[in-house]
C-alpha cells in the first residue's frame, strides 16, 4: 500500500514538474499544477501580472524574472520557423542562424491526405522552433476554403473541415510533443482578406458548427492546442478578440479551453469589453508606447476601477502560466531540450511532405512518367520554373535554407544526360515587395493580360525543338498572400495562351500549376494533354516536382478543394457575397461550401475534391460493414481490400462518405466521413477497415440547438474523390 502511495506521490510530482502528459492537454485538473499557478500569481502584482498580458515587442511577453518566469517567445508560422524579426519593428534581424526547413504551405501539406505527415511536419517545426528558442508557433491555419479568391487559401488546408480536423490534430500533437506550443488560428471565420480587421461575418449556427467550427474543436479537444488566435474580424457583431460567445460559450464553456487566447497581431479593440469576454493576450497592437496598449497600464485602471475584477486578470495570468509549465518554460534546465535545425531528417520531411503534395489531374496517353531514356531534350518553361516562394504571403514567409526551383530540380537530376531548354514563357508582372509583414497590400492584380510577344516566341521555339515541353505556370505570393484577396479567377500574366501555343507546336505538353488555391484550369485542361498540380511546395518543391514526373516517385497527393468551371458557380460568388457589402459577409450558401455545393447542385466542376491519379492502378474488394443496423453511439466498422493491380509502388486515398437521402432538414450530397491512404506495393492487397462513428452523422438542429442524428437509412459511398464513388452500402440507424 505504501509502495502504492510513494508511486502515486511520485507520478504527482512528474506530473508537476512535466505539466501533465507531454503533447497533450489532459482534460482532468492537476490539482498540484494549479496550486504551483495560483502560488505564482499569489507573489504578483498587478503590473507583473498585466506584463504577462501583452507583448512588450513584436513577438515577446515579459515574465517575471524574480519567480523564475523568463521572456515568453512566439514566432511565425504554420510552415516553417520565420526569419528573426526586430524586437521593435517588422525588419529582420538579420540573424546568420535563422534559416530554416520550409515545409510544402497549407493547401500542399493538405493535398497530401496523410495525418502522419501532419505529426512528423509538427514534430520537425517544433524542433527547429525550440532552436531558435521559440515557446509557441503561430500555427495551424485551419480556416476553410470558401472562394477561390481568398488571400490565404495556401496558407488553409481544405475546403473541407473534416480533413482539415484530421490534419490539424497531428500536426499540433507533433508539434506540442516537442514542447512548443501551438497556436491554431484564425479563430473564427477568417475566410477573406479584403476588409479583414472590419468586416462582419454573419453566418447560420448550422454553417458554424458544421463547417467553421469542427477544425478549431478538434484542435482543441483532440490536439490539445496550447494557444488559438483570434482572428481580425467580427463575428455576429463583435470583433473575434472581444467575443463572449466564441471565447468563453464555444471554446472554454464547450470545448473546456484551458489555454491562452491571443489576438491576431493589432487585432485588440479593447480593455473591459475584450478582458470580460476571454481574451488573455493582446499582441500587435500598433501603439509604439507598451504601457498603453489595450492590456497593459488601461487593464490596471480598469481594475481598479472595479470595471474588470482581479479575478478575471488571474485567469488570464494562469492561463499563461499553465501553457508555460506545460512546455516547460518554467524550467530552464528542460525548456530547450528538444531543440534542432536543419538536420538531414529536417529536409527528408519536406522532401517526403511534396512528393505526396503533388496531385496528377490528367494524364492523356500515359505521357507521365517521363520515359528519361527515350528524351534527348525538355524544354523547362514559365516564370515559375525559377521563382523562390519561401520569402512570400507575408508573415508565413520563411527565410529558407535552401530551395530547390523546379529547374534546379530538373538540372540536377537529369542535365547531364538530356538537354534542359529554358524560357521564361511570361513574365511576372506584379510588383509585390516581399519580405517582412508590414501589411502593405500587393495591389489590385487582376488575372488575364497580355503576353510580351518576343518572350512568347523564345517559349514556343524552345518547345518546338524540344521533345517535352514542361510549363510551370500558376500563381506566386503576389496573388496567394496574406492581406488581400484575389481579384479575378483567371491566372494571371497571359499564361493561358502562352500554354495553348505551346501545346500546338509541342503534342507531349505538361503543365504544372504553381498556386496555392483554385485558379481557372478550364482552357487550359481541355489543350494540355498533361496537368499536374505542383503547389507552393517547399524547400525541396525542385527535387520532388522531378521525381514525380520522371516516375522515380508515384503521384499520391488528392486535391483538397474543388476546383470550379468558373467562379460565378462557386457557391460564395453564386450568391455575390464575397467580399462582402458595406464591411457585412452573409455566408448565404450556408453549409454548402466546396464540394458539398457542387455535388448537391449537381454542378460539374473541372477537378473535383478528393481528385488525383496514379501512375498504377487500384481495384477495391467488395465494402462491407460490421452490421446493417446501428444505435446513435455506435461506430460503424467499414471493411474493403484494395490492391495495387498495377507496375509501380503507389498509394490511394480511400475516401468515406455519407449520405442522408431522407431527413427533416437539407443535407449536402454527401460528406466526407473517413479516409485513409494506403500505400501498396505492385500486386499487393490490404485489408481497410474505416471506423465511422454513427455520431459524426448528426446535423446542426437549429430547433433544438445541439447535432441531431435522425433515424433511418444512410448511404456509404467508398470513393476515390468526390465524384468517383466506387461503391455504396445502405446502413440503417435506429
Ligand atoms: C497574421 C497572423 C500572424 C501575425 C504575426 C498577422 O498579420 O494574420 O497569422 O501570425 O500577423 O505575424
Amino acid at each position: 500500500m505504501k509502495i502504492k502511495k510513494l508511486m502515486t506521490a511520485l507520478l504527482a510530482t512528474f506530473l508537476v514538474m512535466h505539466g501533465g502528459l507531454q503533447g497533450q492537454v489532459s482534460k482532468k485538473e492537476n490539482p498540484q499544477m494549479e496550486k504551483r499557478i495560483q502560488k505564482l500569481i499569489s507573489k504578483m502584482t498587478l503590473k507583473e501580472k498585466t506584463g504577462l498580458l501583452h507583448g512588450n515587442s513584436k513577438f515577446f511577453v515579459s515574465g517575471v524574472s524574480r519567480l523564475g518566469i523568463p521572456e515568453w517567445s512566439l514566432s511565425d508560422g504554420p510552415h516553417g520557423v520565420r526569419a528573426e524579426i526586430n524586437r521593435h519593428d517588422w525588419g529582420y534581424s538579420n540573424w546568420t542562424t535563422d534559416s530554416a526547413t520550409y515545409f510544402p504551405t497549407g493547401t500542399a501539406f493538405a493535398a497530401a491526405w496523410n495525418p502522419e505527415l501532419a505529426r512528423r511536419r509538427g514534430e520537425v517545426l517544433g524542433e527547429e522552433a525550440r532552436f531558435r528558442k521559440k515557446d509557441v508557433l503561430l500555427g495551424p491555419g485551419v480556416n476553410i476554403i470558401r472562394s477561390p479568391l481568398g488571400g490565404r487559401n495556401f496558407e488553409y488546408m481544405s475546403e473541407d473541415p473534416y480533413l482539415n480536423a484530421r490534419l490539424a490534430v497531428p500536426y499540433i500533437q507533433g508539434l506540442q510533443s516537442r514542447d512548443v506550443a501551438a497556436s491554431v488560428k484564425h479563430y473564427l471565420a477568417n475566410n477573406q482578406e479584403t476588409n479583414r480587421t472590419t468586416v462582419d461575418v454573419l453566418m447560420s449556427e448550422r454553417a458554424l458548427r458544421e463547417i467553421y467550427l469542427p477544425a478549431f474543436k478538434a484542435a482543441v479537444e483532440e490536439g490539445g492546442s496550447y494557444t488559438i488566435m483570434n482572428a481580425y474580424n467580427k463575428f455576429r457583431g463583435d470583433w473575434c478578440s472581444e467575443n463572449t460567445y466564441i471565447n468563453r460559450t464555444l471554446l472554454r464553456d464547450e470545448m473546456g479551453f484551458k489555454g491562452v487566447t491571443m489576438t491576431d497581431w493589432g487585432g485588440a479593440h479593447s480593455t473591459v469589453k475584450a478582458a470580460l469576454a476571454g481574451l488573455d493576450l493582446e499582441m500587435g497592437t500598433m501603439v509604439d508606447d507598451y504601457n498603453q496598449w489595450y492590456f497593459a497600464n488601461p487593464l490596471i485602471e480598469a481594475v481598479k476601477s472595479g470595471a474588470v475584477p482581479e479575478s478575471i486578470v488571474d485567469e488570464k495570468v494562469a492561463n499563461v502560466l499553465r501553457v508555460m509549465i506545460q512546455t516547460n518554460v518554467l524550467d530552464p534546465k528542460k525548456r530547450f531540450n528538444k531543440a534542432s535545425m536543419n538536420t538531414p531528417e529536417h529536409q527528408q520531411a519536406a522532401y517526403q511532405s511534396a512528393v505526396e503534395s503533388i496531385v496528377l489531374l490528367k494524364n492523356e496517353n500515359n505521357l507521365l512518367p517521363l520515359d528519361v531514356n527515350k528524351i534527348n531534350s525538355i524544354a523547362v518553361l514559365g516564370d515559375n520554373a525559377t521563382r523562390l516562394h519561401a520569402n512570400g504571403g507575408l508573415s508565413s514567409e520563411i527565410k529558407a535554407l535552401y530551395e530547390i526551383t523546379p529547374l534546379q530540380g530538373i538540372q540536377n537530376k537529369l542535365g547531364d544526360r538530356i538537354k534542359i531548354n529554358y524560357a521564361q514563357g511570361y513574365e511576372k508582372l506584379s510588383t509585390f515587395v516581399e519580405g517582412s509583414n508590414n501589411g502593405q497590400n500587393p495591389g489590385n492584380f487582376k488575372g488575364g493580360g497580355e503576353l510580351d510577344k518576343a518572350v512568347l516566341k523564345e517559349a514556343v521555339e524552345t518547345a518546338r525543338k524540344s521533345d517535352i515541353a514542361i510549363i510551370y505556370a500558376g500563381l506566386n505570393h503576389d496573388y496567394d498572400t496574406e492581406s488581400s484577396d484575389k481579384q479575378g479567377y483567371a491566372l494571371p500574366y497571359g499564361q493561358v495562351q502562352l500554354i495553348q501555343e505551346v501545346c500546338k507546336v509541342n503534342p507531349r505538353t505538361i503543365v504544372v500549376i504553381i498556386a496555392g488555391s483554385p485558379v481557372d484550369m478550364a482552357a487550359i485542361d481541355i489543350c494540355a494533354p498533361a496537368v499536374v498540380w505542383g503547389w507552393f511546395n517547399g524547400m525541396e518543391a525542385g527535387n520532388a516536382i522531378t521525381d514525380v514526373l520522371t516516375g522515380k516517385e508515384t503521384p499520391t497527393g488528392k486535391m483538397p478543394f474543388s476546383v470550379p468551371v468558373s467562379l460565378d458557380q462557386s457557391p460564395a460568388h453564386a450568391y455575390n457575397n464575397f467580399p462582402g457589402q458595406d464591411l457585412v459577409v452573409r455566408y448565404d450558401e450556408d453549409i454548402l461550401v466546396g464540394y458539398r455545393w457542387f455535388d448537391t447542385k449537381k454542378l460539374p466542376v473541372v477537378y473535383p475534391f478528393g481528385y488525383g491519379l496514379s501512375y498504377t492502378s487500384f481495384e477495391f474488394g467488395q465494402m462491407n460493414t460490421d452490421k446493417t443496423e446501428y444505435t446513435v453511439n455506435d461506430s460503424i466498422e467499414v471493411s474493403f481490400t484494395l490492391k495495387n493491380t498495377g507496375l509501380r509502388k503507389g498509394a490511394e486515398v480511400a475516401q468515406l462518405y455519407v449520405s442522408d437521402p431522407v431527413c427533416s432538414v437539407m443535407r449536402p450530397a454527401k460528406e466526407l466521413k473517413a479516409f485513409e491512404k494506403v500505400f501498396l506495393n505492385p500486386g499487393e492487397t490490404k485489408e481497410v477497415i474505416l471506423k465511422v462513428p454513427v455520431g459524426s452523422f448528426a446535423f446542426w438542429s437549429e430547433a433544438e440547438n445541439k447535432f441531431v442524428v435522425e433515424p433511418g437509412e444512410f448511404i456509404l459511398s467508398l470513393a476515390t474523390s468526390a465524384q468517383d464513388i466506387k461503391q455504396t452500402l445502405r446502413i440503417q440507424v435506429k
